[in-house]
């Protein structure tokens, strides 16, 4: 993986942080702006434009006529591809400029975002730009003198609303699939950071997309994201973020029958049985919940460890929780940023209360880091009960529940007692029993002796309250694409 050079704070440069509509970065209509705020510091950054119902109308409608009658809609399929592997360029020409603004927004470690983050990004739209000219239709031996076959159908206009936490590879996964199938779309960015977005919708001007394929409305989620959920012009809603927005989402959306896909929160099992490599698993279970700060739709917050391990499993992984660096995300040696703003760290910090009241044993962590910027120590609670609200609840911070098992079965039983069903891993030597058990987990993704490994190639998304729909992979083209039979009678 490439390395990083020295960083460059550039809080001095100019942001874009207006809206992008119909090709053209504008105030939005209303003239309000609020503001974003670098969580490490608690500075204001800069003033972004806040759109609300009337500019998510204005792109709504600019979308649209993009897809019904704009020259995207006319173009070859092959110069999408053309297009967006442009944009992948300007992306990796820009790497470490987008890598520092989206640490400046955002608070993750610049290590991270320069060698983690930003590669998928590249790579998901590399991946796609290659799907463009490759979704097929069939044809299908019908009865009779009949010719039929079907057609996959660009959907229309995608609305996209994305969270905070990984900001510009939400950006890719909802763009890339949704372009190579031929859609246009309306961005709303999370207002805790918009700035990369924003730069990233400035690349794709100079990429070269035609006005109105791309558009991106900044505001709050009761407004623009309303607004863009009622919006009887737009086709359908990919939304990553809570699952009781989803559920208010799914109701408007109804009203007007829009397609959603959702990516949801999670209470990821980790299990651990005591014949796996030890050392690794406990790589794994670090890796597992405190990435990006806990911050993790799939975050393994829930440890299961096997009684005969548990105790030195507990005790290395406290080891090397305690010699995590925390601190300025700019440092290049620093592994722990700020949590993302004031509400989730006031969320994650009750929740730390909860767990102690409620008879869990901080191993480590437990407090505040720091009194300036939102940085909490990386938490270990051992003792956990499956009851307890630390071990049900998501916490979206670097906060983990450790529980003991004796058995198979047991851990299997326990580790699916959760409403959520986003992804799960297997510790062991034991190929049988890895494979059998990851049949049996009610995840959409499972991680056998590994933990966050993605590829632009691989499906994910979840069971049960974890979502609706797959990103990533051939799959997400089924949510840009319209399924559509011609017959001809050849009577
Ligand atoms: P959220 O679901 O409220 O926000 C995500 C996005 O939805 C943002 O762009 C927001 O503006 C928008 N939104 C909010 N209300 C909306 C509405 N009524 N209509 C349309 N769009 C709306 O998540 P929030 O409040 O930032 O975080 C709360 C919790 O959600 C976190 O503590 C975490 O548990 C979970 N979460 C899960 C994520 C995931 O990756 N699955 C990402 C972010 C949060
Ligand atoms: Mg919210």
């Amino acid at each position: 993986m490439a390395t990083v050079t020295e960083p460059r704070r550039e809080t001095q440069r100019t942001f874009q942080t207006q809206l992008l509509i119909d090709g053209k970065f504008v105030d939005s209509r209303s003239g309000k702006t609020f503001p974003t705020v670098n969580p490490a510091t608690e500075e204001v950054i800069a003033e972004v434009a806040e759109g609300d119902a009337a500019d998510i109308d204005l792109a709504a409608k600019a979308a649209r006529k993009a897809f019904d009658s704009g020259p995207w809609s006319k173009m070859d399929a092959r110069d999408r591809t053309r297009l967006i592997n442009r944009l992948a360029d300007l992306i990796e020409d820009n790497i470490d400029e987008l890598a520092e603004l989206e640490v400046l927004d955002n608070g993750k470690p610049l290590a991270e975002a320069r060698n983690g983050d930003l590669p998928m990004v590249v790579d998901v739209f590399r991946y796609y730009a290659g799907w463009a000219d490759k979704i097929h239709g069939q044809t299908i031996p019908v009865r009779g003198n009949n010719f039929t076959y079907t057609r996959r159908e660009p959907l229309g206009v995608a609305g996209q609303i994305i969270p905070w936490n990984f900001p510009m590879m939400m950006v890719a996964w909802k763009w890339a699939p949704a372009l190579a199938a031929g859609c246009t779309i309306v961005l709303k960015p999370a207002e805790q950071t918009p700035l990369t977005a924003l730069r990233m919708g400035e690349l794709a001007m100079e990429a070269g997309f035609p006005n109105g394929v791309i558009n991106i409305v900044n505001g709050f989620g009761e407004t623009a994201g309303a607004s863009l959920v009622a919006h009887p012009l737009v086709d359908k809603i990919a939304f990553t973020g809570e699952g009781n927005t989803a559920k208010i989402i799914m109701r408007s959306a109804a009203e007007t029958m829009k397609r959603i896909t959702f990516e949801l929160g999670g209470k990821s099992p980790n299990i651990v049985f005591a014949d796996a490599d030890i050392e690794k698993a406990v790589d794994g279970a670090l890796l597992g919940i405190y990435l990006n700060q806990g911050q993790c739709c799939c975050a393994g917050s829930r440890l299961f460890v096997q009684e005969e391990v548990h105790d030195q499993f507990v005790n290395r992984l406290a080891a090397k929780v305690q010699a995590r660096k925390l601190g300025d995300p700019f440092d290049l040696k620093t592994q722990q940023g700020p949590q993302i703003d004031k509400n989730q760290f006031d969320r994650i910090m009750g929740y730390i209360a909860k767990g102690k009241e409620q008879g869990a044993r901080v191993v480590t962590g437990g407090e505040r880091h720091g009194d300036k910027g939102f940085f909490i120590k990386p938490t270990i609670f051992a003792d956990v009960k499956d009851d307890m609200d630390i071990a049900r609840d998501e916490i979206f911070g670097p906060v983990l529940s450790v529980i003991k098992f004796k058995e198979v079965e047991e851990a299997v039983t326990r580790a699916n007692t959760t409403d959520f069903g986003l992804a799960a891993a297997v510790w062991t030597r034991d190929i049988a029993k890895a494979h059998s058990i990851a049949h049996r987990l009610r995840a959409g993704t499972v991680w056998i002796n590994c933990y966050d490994v993605f590829d632009a190639a691989a499906p994910f998304g979840g069971f049960k309250t974890s979502g609706i729909g797959r990103e990533l992979g051939e799959k997400a083209l089924d949510n840009y694409t319209e399924l559509k039979t011609v017959t001809v009678s050849l009577d």
